[in-house]
Order: structure tokens, then sequence, then C-alpha cells
């Protein structure tokens, strides 16, 4: 069946109880929340109420009622960046972020926001002290990747959500790489705006994940259309979730998103975390004397996640990847990872590099196996 190894991405397989929701609800529910006046709908919404309630308990979010679904982490930054900033507004961010922050970023600067990245080092570590000497009197947003994809770095986010706290500015924080997979705890952590995907950590399907939004914090809409209920105005709702989700859901999708956020609790994040950080070190440990190879990321183990690439000096990353996946059916993925940045920062915007990603479904064995297709490769 082969290893795979690009959960990073997308995380599989998924847990029986996911595939079981996603069948249940097609098959025997098949309606969406707030469209129409029989128990079908009702039973929709109450399933996607359900899984609000169940975000809302793993993020430590103020309001249940905050979380809206968007189809993937992508939407839900873009939602937060461009419901918030406007011209004139400053925003600060690092120089390892993903192209799900740093192009709505982009385009926003090309409207008139002024934006700062602060620099991380090689490895993507961050200075909490480096965002608090960025902040100007207009800064009106520090929005943040919790974890880097390609790196596997976690950025200090309970420092920078006080500093921030302190400033009174709202924090943004991109959960992509560390929802369902590191504690995370809007409160403690002064979270405002929660991004977060369904499809990776959390074990749901594809186009699901949401963005939790604290209740106080305004946003402009960036998508209109019809909400279910309230349809009477020609504006959207001011409440949420409905302020923020025009259209038909991905209701079956989020019928499995509840599942994988059970799965999640149940296992306990941390425990979670744990079995992936057990499966890093003996990635890390059977890949160190790879004739030729280098990792990127932390050394320090506790600060990075389940995130593991490489270069190997002679070979092109891309053709790594192919010969794993042909010869070897290791899953892994090579390049630039969409994150461009974060390859700027280590070096390796060149060339790229090879990413091995584990997930709570690996084994140790699988581990082992990985690398050493890995060293056989480089042996040549
Ligand atoms: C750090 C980070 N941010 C954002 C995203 C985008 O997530 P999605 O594909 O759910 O839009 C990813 C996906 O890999 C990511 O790793």
């Amino acid at each position: 069946m082969g290893i795979y190894l690009d959960n990073a991405a997308t995380s599989w397989p998924k847990p029986e109880a996911v595939y079981l929701a996603v069948d249940h609800f097609m098959r025997e529910v098949g309606a969406t929340p707030g469209r129409g006046g029989h128990w079908r709908e009702a039973e929709a919404a109450r399933i996607a109420d359900e899984a609000r309630m169940a975000l809302a308990q793993l993020f430590n979010a103020p309001d249940p009622a905050g979380v809206a679904f968007t189809m993937n982490a992508t939407q839900a930054i873009n939602m937060a960046l461009k419901g918030l900033l406007q011209p004139g507004d400053h925003v600060i961010t690092s120089s390892i972020e993903h192209n799900a922050m740093w192009r709505p970023l982009k385009a926003l600067e090309r409207r008139g926001v002024a934006l700062t990245a602060v620099p991380c080092a090689p490895d993507g570590t961050l200075d909490p002290a480096d965002v608090e000497a960025a902040i100007r009197p207009n800064t009106r947003l520090i929005a943040l990747l919790h974890a880097s994809n390609v790196l596997g770095t976690i950025l200090p986010i309970g420092e920078i959500g006080r500093i921030a706290h302190d400033h009174g500015i709202p924090f943004l924080v991109d959960a992509a790489q560390t929802a369902g997979a590191y504690p995370l705890d809007m409160e403690s952590m002064h979270i405002d705006l929660l991004a977060f995907p369904g499809h990776k950590g959390l074990y749901g399907p594809h186009g699901t994940g949401g963005l939790v939004v604290r209740s106080g914090v305004q946003l402009e809409t960036w998508v209109e259309g019809g909400s279910g209920t309230e349809s009477a105005p020609e504006t959207m709702p001011e409440a949420l979730p409905l302020r923020l989700e025009a259209g038909t859901q991905n209701a079956a999708g989020i019928a499995g998103l509840l599942a994988g956020v059970r799965f999640v609790l149940e296992q306990g994040v941390e425990r979670i975390r744990e079995h992936e950080l057990a499966l890093t070190a003996i990635l890390i440990d059977a890949l160190r004397d790879v004739p030729g190879l280098a990792m990127l990321g932390p050394a320090d183990l506790s600060r990075r996640t389940a995130v593991v690439s490489m270069v190997v000096d002679g070979y092109v990353p891309d053709q790594l990847a192919f010969v794993l996946d042909q010869v070897f059916d290791v899953a892994t993925r090579a390049g630039l990872h969409c994150a461009p940045q974060a390859h700027r920062v280590a070096g390796t915007l060149a060339t790229g590099a090879l990413r091995f990603s584990p997930g709570f479904f690996n084994t140790a064995d699988e581990m082992r196996v990985a690398a050493e297709a890995v060293r056989s490769i480089a042996d040549g």
C-alpha cells in the first residue's frame, strides 16, 4: 500500500469515522443548513453546529458562533486579511509565510496597505522582540503562521499574542500546520482570528476549513450572497457565522470534519503531538549520516512539527521524490511547497527541497524504510 508521508499537504488516511460520516450524510441527510423547512435541514444544521462546538472546544475559542466554515485555510486567511485591512493600515508578518498569507498580503500592499515581514533566522526561528519593534502607530494587524510547512519551525505564538494584546492590535494565526497536531488555545495565546484547514491535522475531507473570529472583531465581508435566513436586507447579516458564510457550504465535508475533530479530541492533541514527534525523531536520526544530505529547520526537536525537509548534494529534489514514489512507493513532496519565502530564508529558493511529513497513522518502521530508501538513492 506504500508509505504516505505527505500529511503536511493533506492528511491520509482518515479515521474510519470520517469516511462513515461523509457517507451517512450524503445518503441519509442530504440537505443544507439554513436551506429548507424539513427535518433533513434541521439535521444538517445540527451537525454543522456540533462541528462548530467541537472546534471551539479544540481551540478554546470564546464562542462556537465565531467558527465560520470555508473551503480551506487559504480562504480563511483571505477572509481575515481582506475583512480587516484598509489602505493606510500597516500589517506585520514573518519572512517564512506560505503563499496563502504572502500573496494576499502582497495584493493588499499593491492597494496601499504597508507590510513589514519580520526576518526569521535560516532555521525559521523568530524573535518576538523583533515583532514588537516593528509595531507602528497604524499597525492594524499581526498575521503569522504558527508553524512553517517547509522548515517545521514553530513560532512563539503565545509570546507574540501577548505583545499584540498589550498593544491592542488584532492577532491572526495561520494554524494550517498545527490545528489538531499542536496545542492551540485562543484565550491564553491571545488569538483574535484563527485560520485552520479541515483536511490536514483535523482529518476532515478536502474542501473543509474555517476561520474562528473572536466576538468584537469586525470583519468586512469578502463574499456576499445567500445566507439561508435573514434574507430580506441587501447586506449580509451582522451576526456570525452567517455573515461570513455566503452560499451553500460543504455540508457533507463538515460532517466528516466533525468526525475528524472528535477523533482528535478523543486521542488528545498532546498524544498526537507525542507520536508525531517520536516519528520525526526517528526519521531525522535515520537520515543523519546519509552522505551529502542537509536537513532544514531547527535542530531542537521541541521547536518543530512533523515536517522534515532536506536537500541531497547532486540530486534535484523533484527527482528524489519521483524515484521515492515510483521505485519505493514512498509519497513525499518536493519543490517550493507553495512557500518560496521560507525557502528564500533557508537558502533553498533555487533548488527547492524534498519534504517528508509523517502523520498520526504512520509507524516507526515506516520512518526507517523511508530513510533507507533515501540512503540507497544517495549511495547510488
Ligand atoms: C502554513 C500553511 N498555510 C496555509 C496553507 C494553505 O492551506 P489550504 O491548502 O487548506 O488552503 C498551508 C497548506 O499547506 C500551509 O502549510
